[in-house]
Formats: structure tokens, C-alpha cells, sequence
């Protein structure tokens, strides 16, 4: 019987399996760039908004649970007071980006993606979902009923 970490795959939600397939995959290849620093924060949702203790969030950044078992939403850390939050759903076809240096590669057709989320390389022809993020000195918010407009292609 196939088990992550003790745990079938029939066991787990779908957001519970993403967790542990990336840190299992990080376990196994702690020396791919996209595990480097890679980590879940803690978050609790309230509405349309994902709020996440300050505290949690270190740079480069963090992954947080979407909403609704959505895939995860990479909050970066841009400066003190800065953050973009943007969703690791790739919008080709759906799979989970990974994160790459300063770049999102999706693993199932080639896409990649820059640090904001524009399109460099096809076949996606839509950037990764932008979310208006807030913080203030105890707390970040992410709005995920508010995705950030742009063109969509760089
Ligand atoms: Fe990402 Fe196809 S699902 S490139």
C-alpha cells in the first residue's frame, strides 16, 4: 500500500495530500531549489480573507492553504511591509507550480512564470492569480476575493 508518511492517500483531504507529497518530495531532494526554504504557515480563514500571524512568515516567503482546497497561495515577502500573494495553480491546466529561484516552473507541461506571476514561457497564456494582500504589526490578509488585474502575457 502506497503511504506518505504513514498516511494512505485515501486518508488524507486533498490539502493534506499536497502537504505531504511536497515534503515528501522535499525530503527526498532536499537540494531542488523549490525546497529550499519551502514551508506551510499557519492560517485561519475568516470570509474571503486568509490571515496569517506575522510571526509565521519569514522570507523569501511561504506557502498558506487556499480557500476551499484550493492549491496553496505563495505569500512573498517583497519588503518589510510588503507581500504579494499569488495562487500555485498554474492556469493552463490546473497543476501545482513549483517554486524555482526567483520563477515558478509547472511540472506537468513546461510553463513557467516570473516572481509576479507573468507568463515567460507558454503554453499557459494567463499569469498565476494575484491577491491583494494587507498587513498590519500582528497580521497579513489575503483577499482572495480580490485578484490583482493585469495583461496576460508578459
Ligand atoms: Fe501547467 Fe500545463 S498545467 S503547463
Amino acid at each position: 500500500m502506497f503511504k506518505i508518511h504513514g498516511v494512505t492517500p485515501e486518508q488524507l483531504d486533498r490539502r493534506g495530500f499536497l502537504r505531504a507529497t511536497t515534503i515528501g518530495v522535499c525530503a527526498i531532494s532536499p537540494l531542488l531549489a523549490s525546497c529550499a526554504g519551502l514551508r506551510y504557515a499557519r492560517s485561519s480563514r475568516d470570509g474571503a480573507e486568509i490571515r496569517i500571524d506575522r510571526r509565521d512568515v519569514v522570507a523569501p516567503g511561504v506557502l498558506v492553504d487556499g480557500p476551499d482546497g484550493e492549491l496553496p497561495i505563495y505569500l512573498r515577502v517583497l519588503a518589510l511591509d510588503e507581500f504579494s500573494a499569488l495562487s500555485m495553480r498554474c492556469m493552463h491546466r490546473g497543476c501545482q507550480v513549483e517554486s524555482v529561484g526567483e520563477r515558478f516552473v509547472c511540472p506537468c507541461h513546461g510553463s513557467e512564470f516570473a516572481a509576479d506571476g507573468r507568463v515567460i514561457i507558454g503554453p499557459s497564456e494567463l499569469p498565476l492569480i494575484e491577491y491583494r494582500v494587507t498587513a498590519d504589526d500582528t497580521r497579513i490578509v489575503i483577499h482572495f476575493d480580490a485578484p490583482v488585474a493585469r495583461e496576460r502575457r508578459s
